[in-house]
């Protein structure tokens, strides 16, 4: 693109230097918002790749500490095959075991009506469909094609629907493949607009093996916001590569407002080898608080919630705030 074509008749009303660079950089950059709302995946994404069987128990007190620190979202558990995913076979007494407040929601995976008639009949009043951009990592996560997953969701989407149950939509594999590699934004954005027009309310867009750098953050959410509006999307980074908040930053700047982190920092997915946790949501909660951003999150509560997995995993924590905190 030449600078020529970049100034705009009239040049000089409003066209600043910074604005000039702005249009260079291609990034739409925005105001950041005022709130920020954080989907709490550490109890289903954090603990489903603990190789030792984590306690019932240890998962309820987890969710109710972090019900307790102000978190509006908490996805609780999954609805997925036990033989798949052992760790999440007690989701019946996790999801009749925790304290559910009034404005909390907890959702669950379910990938198939199995799944969601498993989830409903356990009290569940919001799920998640899981899909992915990239075809290998569909087959090799929930065993099916794309299309076929698409079919799948469509049949719970419309038994939650005369449920009156929302439903989110996972997109994986936003930013990388581990089998595929490269994944274009134009499927992203094909896959995000199918599950968006079939009725999910929310499209978390994932970085499941948290490869993306703030570049291809920047590119994968254009061509996305193309087809689904920003007030319809979350981001969901892994962090194996470092970059996860600063791809959240740019995600922001482009009108995101829900993000999902994990406590401590937790988490992997089994089908997708190296993939580290999420990016811990003390790490995030600190970033957009110091951005003046609210989330409703109580800092301290939260930090507490992540010592006390950890103790039990025997584990050190991924959040730099909380190693920070301990050293001070
Ligand atoms: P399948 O084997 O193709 O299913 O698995 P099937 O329909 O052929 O059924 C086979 C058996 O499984 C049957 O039992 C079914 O009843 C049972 P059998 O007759 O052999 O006794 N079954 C189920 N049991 C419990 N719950 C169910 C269910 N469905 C069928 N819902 C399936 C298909 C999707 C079930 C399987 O592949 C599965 O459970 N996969 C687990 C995938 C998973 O949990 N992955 C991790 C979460 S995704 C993730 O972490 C990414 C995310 O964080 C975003 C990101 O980071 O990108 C969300
Ligand atoms: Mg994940």
């Amino acid at each position: 693109m030449s600078f020529r074509r970049l100034v705009p008749v009239g040049w000089g009303a409003g066209w600043t230097p910074l604005a000039i660079l702005r249009q260079i950089g291609s990034l739409p950059i925005q105001s950041f918002p005022k709130e920020v709302k954080i989907v709490e995946v550490g109890p289903r994404d954090g603990l489903q790749n603990e190789k030792t069987v984590v306690p019932t128990d240890v998962k309820i007190h987890l969710i109710n500490m972090l019900s307790e620190a102000g978190l509006q979202a908490i996805e609780a558990t999954s609805f997925v095959s036990p033989k798949w995913v052992p760790q999440m076979a007690d989701h019946k007494n996790v999801m009749q075991g925790i304290k559910k407040y009034p404005n909390i929601s907890y959702p669950v995976l379910t990938p198939n009506l199995t799944g969601f008639q498993a989830a409903v009949e356990c009290g569940a009043k919001e799920v998640a469909i899981f899909g992915a951009a990239s075809e290998l990592f569909s087959k090799k996560n929930i065993n099916c094609s794309i299309d076929e997953s698409l079919q799948r969701f469509k049949a719970v989407i419309t038994e939650a629907k005369e449920a009156n149950i929302p439903v989110r939509g996972y997109v994986s594999c936003v930013l990388g493949c581990p089998y595929e590699g490269k994944v274009a934004p134009s499927k992203v954005a094909e896959v995000a607009y199918k599950m968006f027009s079939m009725g999910c309310y929310e499209i978390s867009l994932g970085d499941t093996i948290g490869v993306g750098t703030p570049g291809g953050m920047r590119d994968m959410l254009s061509a996305v916001l193309d087809v689904v509006p920003a007030k319809a999307l979350a981001v969901h980074c892994h962090d194996t590569y470092g970059q996860a908040l600063a791809n959240i930053l740019v995600a922001l700047q482009m009108g995101v407002q829900v993000v999902d982190a994990s406590v401590a920092g937790l988490g992997g997915c089994p089908y997708a080898q190296g993939a580290s946790g999420n990016v811990a949501t003390e790490d995030v909660v600190y970033m957009l608080h110091g951005l003046g951003i609210q989330t409703g999150i109580d800092l301290k509560k939260l930090t507490e919630a992540g010592a006390f997995i950890c103790k039990a995993l025997g584990k050190k924590s991924h959040s730099k705030v909380s190693q920070a905190i301990c050293k001070l």
